[in-house]
């Protein structure tokens, strides 16, 4: 059985479809590449796998997650599935990160909600705390652990909002546009990270964005979405090399320019 398996997930606001039909799945390990332009219904997917969506929306089908059904689910199957099942990390770090706390004091959140659930005495934390910022190579984490949001830099942020995600030990780590809010160096930075952490811990990954050549350097496994529809899904050396409809072809031709731009080509 997949880790996450999406089946005729459709998503609707009023009478808008957001999401139409859409079906993936990614197997434990695996990584998937959601992609499509602005608006498409990516967050939206992800949103619905985590039980995050606004009450007005209403969602059909079934997202089966670690062989829990999510469409429908109860608060309280949702809280146990976050964090542990899956865990996200979104676009925007400062978002994400509240601006009162110490960087060290957010990450300590979700450890303490794993130890409270394992009965662990909590006098590890502050111990793990510093593991995980070393782990996402934050510099002189006991110092940045005392730091707030706004006195480190944009990529530092994403390094935290991560290290919060793998606080509980994710099976599934699910990336929204992680890179998006970031200046290119600092991407390519983030990005390596992301690709060491799923490997070396053995997650699987659903990794969204809009921007093709950053998918296709990280995933296996790509579906292209549009208005809410998925028009081409496969392996991504077959998509890329030989996309079967014209918006993916759109979006190859893109990735070219902007490889050859950048002096490359592949
Ligand atoms: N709370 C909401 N209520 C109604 N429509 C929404 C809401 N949030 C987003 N949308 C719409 O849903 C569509 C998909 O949005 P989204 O999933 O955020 O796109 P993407 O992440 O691919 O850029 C967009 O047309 C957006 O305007
Ligand atoms: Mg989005």
């Amino acid at each position: 059985m997949s880790l996450l398996s999406v089946e005729g997930l459709s998503i609707r606001a009023g009478n808008k479809a957001l999401v139409s039909d859409l079906s993936f799945s990614v197997e434990a390990g695996g990584r998937m590449g959601l992609i499509g332009e602005s608006g498409s219904g990516k967050s939206m997917t992800a949103m619905a796998i985590t039980g995050l969506l606004p009450r007005d929306i209403a969602v059909s089908g079934s997202i089966l997650l670690d062989g829990q059904q999510v469409v429908g689910a109860s608060e309280k199957v949702m809280g146990s599935l976050r964090g542990v099942a899956c865990a996200v990390v979104f676009q925007e770090p400062l978002t994400a990160l509240d601006p009162l706390m110490s960087l060290g004091g957010q990450i300590a959140e979700p450890l303490r909600r794993r130890y409270r659930r394992d009965g662990l005495d909590e006098k590890g934390i502050a111990a793990d705390v510093v593991g995980l910022m070393e782990r996402v190579a934050l510099p002189q984490p006991e110092r940045l652990a005392r730091a707030f949001p706004y006195e480190v830099s944009g990529g530092q942020r994403q390094r935290v909002a991560i290290a919060m995600a793998l606080a509980c030990g994710p099976k599934l780590l699910i990336a929204d546009e992680p890179t998006t809010a970031l200046d290119v160096t600092t991407q390519a930075e983030v990005l390596q990270l992301l690709d060491d952490l799923v490997r070396d811990l053995g997650m699987a990954l659903l990794f969204i964005s809009h921007d093709l050549p950053v998918v296709a350097n990280v995933v296996d496994q790509v579906t292209v979405l549009r208005h809410g529809e998925a028009v081409e899904q496969g392996p991504v050396a077959s998509v890329l090399r030989s996309p079967q409809r014209p918006y993916t072809q759109q979006l190859v031709d893109a990735a070219r320019a902007f490889d050859q731009a950048l002096g490359g080509g592949r």
